[in-house]
């Protein structure tokens, strides 16, 4: 991918990087699916990855979501970076200096919206990333009403405690709605999911326009 800003030359450019945001249920697992497989069609190397993820972190944040209230916000985002930085570690790092597109299903602007809204300052959770997190490329922050996202999601089998708390969340949306990184654009979450991904494809086209 030749673009400013990327190693060119000898060295296999970087790969893109691409994070999808937003509440539960707005979507985001079914957009990474439909913008892997596009992107595959076009050729590219894809790996989908999510957090929190399957590693000994993550697994342990599953395990105390299910029991609501039994941890405090700081050890909520002791955990989080913890799953985080060896995700980027072990995961995305290499791949993308493999040359290969990373599509994420939630990244550092989750714990400063789900963490923010526990009353954790946003200005902390950023510096405690910036030692280690790599800047994504685009972030599409996928916007629905807390309602709209909740039914969507109510068959599910888990249960995230006050994960999914109606006010909490209304909090949490608000303060995705907040970033102003220029990376971060948000998508009406509402639309059925093939009109979302035209969408999502046109704004990467138009920052990225080698994908057309
Ligand atoms: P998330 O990963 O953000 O929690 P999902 O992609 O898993 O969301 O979607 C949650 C549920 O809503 C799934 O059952 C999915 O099939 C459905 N869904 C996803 N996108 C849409 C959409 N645009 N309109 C209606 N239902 C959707
Ligand atoms: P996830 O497995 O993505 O749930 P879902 O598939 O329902 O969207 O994430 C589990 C919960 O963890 C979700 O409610 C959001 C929360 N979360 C945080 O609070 N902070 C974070 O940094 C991340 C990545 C997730």
């Amino acid at each position: 991918m030749k673009e400013k800003g990327r190693p060119q030359g000898k060295k296999k450019a970087r790969g893109l990087f691409i994070v999808f945001e937003g509440i539960d249920g707005s979507g985001k697992s079914t957009q990474v699916e439909r913008l892997a497989r596009r992107l595959r069609r076009r050729g590219l190397e894809v790996v989908t990855l999510r957090e929190p993820t399957q590693g000994k972190w993550g697994r342990k944040i599953r395990e105390l979501s299910r029991t609501s209230g039994s941890v405090t916000p700081e050890e909520e985002l002791e955990l989080f970076i913890r799953d985080r930085r060896e995700n980027v570690v072990k995961n995305i790092r290499p791949a993308l200096e493999a040359g290969k597109t990373i599509i994420l299903d939630r990244y550092y602007f989750s714990t400063l919206a789900y963490q923010g809204a526990r009353g954790l300052s946003l200005e902390e959770i950023r510096r405690r990333h910036r030692k280690f997190a790599v800047v994504p490329d685009l972030v599409f922050i996928l916007d629905v009403p807390v309602s709209t996202g909740l039914r969507r999601i109510k068959d599910r089998p888990i249960i995230y405690g006050h994960f999914e708390e109606k006010e909490y969340l209304k909090k949490v949306r608000k303060i995705f709605l907040s970033f102003r990184d220029p990376q971060c654009l948000v998508v009406d979450g509402r639309p059925a999911a093939a009109a979302i991904h035209r969408k999502v494809w046109s704004l990467l086209v138009k920052k990225f326009p080698e994908l057309k």
